[in-house]
């Protein structure tokens, strides 16, 4: 066996590599390599989750944002983003819909932004959690205080994404501006996990001056942050950033990580996500078959869609929830997979 089969064999039957090894499979992976761990990815997720796939309903509840990273179309920076925010009926609106479209997990995302402070947010997950209260309520809004981690968390949140970009702080140095830190970004994931939610970290594939070695140290620090949630996706180049000319990520490192990432963590929530929907053709399914076990279709109102652009050219922002729904159970149903729906929380093992 050669070393790229031998390291890829390691990962398959012991979940952890060194960086080095994760370095060099990632550098010298193959068609052939790639294919064992989607092969042995699959296996594993199909032992705790079957054929399942879960569904989020993403609420796009705000587009202001205080920060300035340089590969985000809504940075404050961006004169062209018009902007918006949802207001607490709007919200209960989507989630209205979203209901009865089956989802039974609502995600509130949006910029940093200050109008929504503490008491207007517990009052939302408030009332979504008293109307709904089978449903999980996860909460994606950037970084804020431990005190204020708790109070959302304590109003009956369930879940928060917050991704670290990068593990390695000096490439996250080249994305954020100087007033963001690598050190808060991961103190505030901490944070997160010692209040009780379920937290999930992740990164983008592609992302300017990323390498190798980036990308293994991303995968080190999910082995030892251990999430239990964890979005990748490709990145994309927004026309009014600083990054507009660079080049995007592409879907088979995307691919191949979330096998990697699948075989790290078996039982993780892992979303194949949007951006890797709008950069391939049929990209979503291509992420299921890769170990994803996660969707996030867009429930915000079509009025607001296409000004929640993190990036260029991103699918869905035309079509009404009830066409997204319609649409993703043809396409997961055509790769031999079956939506349900339900909270969808990590099954522990
Ligand atoms: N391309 C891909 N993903 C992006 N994000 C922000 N901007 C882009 C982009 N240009 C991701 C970031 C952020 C998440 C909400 O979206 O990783 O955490
Ligand atoms: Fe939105 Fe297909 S999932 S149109």
């Amino acid at each position: 066996m050669n070393e790229i089969s031998f390291i890829a064999q390691k990962l398959i039957s012991e979940h952890s590599l060194s960086k080095d090894e994760y370095a060099l499979l990632i550098i010298n992976r193959n068609p052939e390599i790639s294919e064992m761990l989607l092969s042995a990815a699959d296996k594993e997720r199909r032992k705790i989750y079957s054929n399942k796939i879960f569904l989020r309903g993403l609420i796009e509840i705000s587009n202001y944002c205080k920060n300035d990273c340089l590969y985000c179309g809504i940075r404050r920076g961006n004169v062209n983003c018009s902007r918006y925010r949802l207001t607490k009926e709007d919200i209960l609106t989507c989630a209205e819909e979203g209901y009865s479209l089956g989802f039974r997990t609502f995600v509130l995302q949006g910029g940093e932004d200050g109008y929504y402070n503490d008491d207007r947010l517990c009052d939302i997950i408030d009332s979504l959690k008293t109307k709904y209260p089978e449903c999980a309520v996860t909460l994606s809004l950037g970084e804020r205080s431990y005190e204020s981690y708790k109070r959302l968390f304590d109003s009956g949140a369930d879940r928060y994404l917050l991704r670290h970009e990068t593990a390695d702080e000096t490439h996250y140095g080249k994305l954020h501006p100087d007033s963001m830190s690598y050190k808060n970004r991961i103190e505030c994931l901490y944070n997160l996990k010692e209040i009780g939610y379920q937290t999930g970290c992740g990164f983008m594939v592609g992302s300017p001056y990323q390498t190798a070695e980036n990308i293994a140290a991303d995968l080190k620090f999910i082995e030892t942050f251990s999430p239990d949630m964890c979005g990748i996706g490709p990145f994309i180049p927004h026309k009014d950033t600083p990054f507009a000319a660079e080049r995007a990520g592409t879907p088979e490192l995307t691919c191949f990580l979330l096998s990697v990432i699948r075989l790290i963590k078996p039982n993780i929530l892992l979303p194949s996500t949007t951006a890797l929907g709008t950069i391939a053709p049929n990209g979503r399914e291509k992420g299921i078959l890769a170990g994803a076990n996660v969707i996030m279709p867009n429930l915000s109102p079509v009025s607001v869609r296409k000004k929640y652009e993190l990036y260029d050219n991103k699918i869905c922002t035309g079509e009404e929830s009830a066409q997204c729904r319609q649409c993703l159970e043809t396409r997961i149903k055509s790769i031999g997979f079956e939506i349900v729906n339900d909270r969808g929380d990590i099954k522990f093992i």
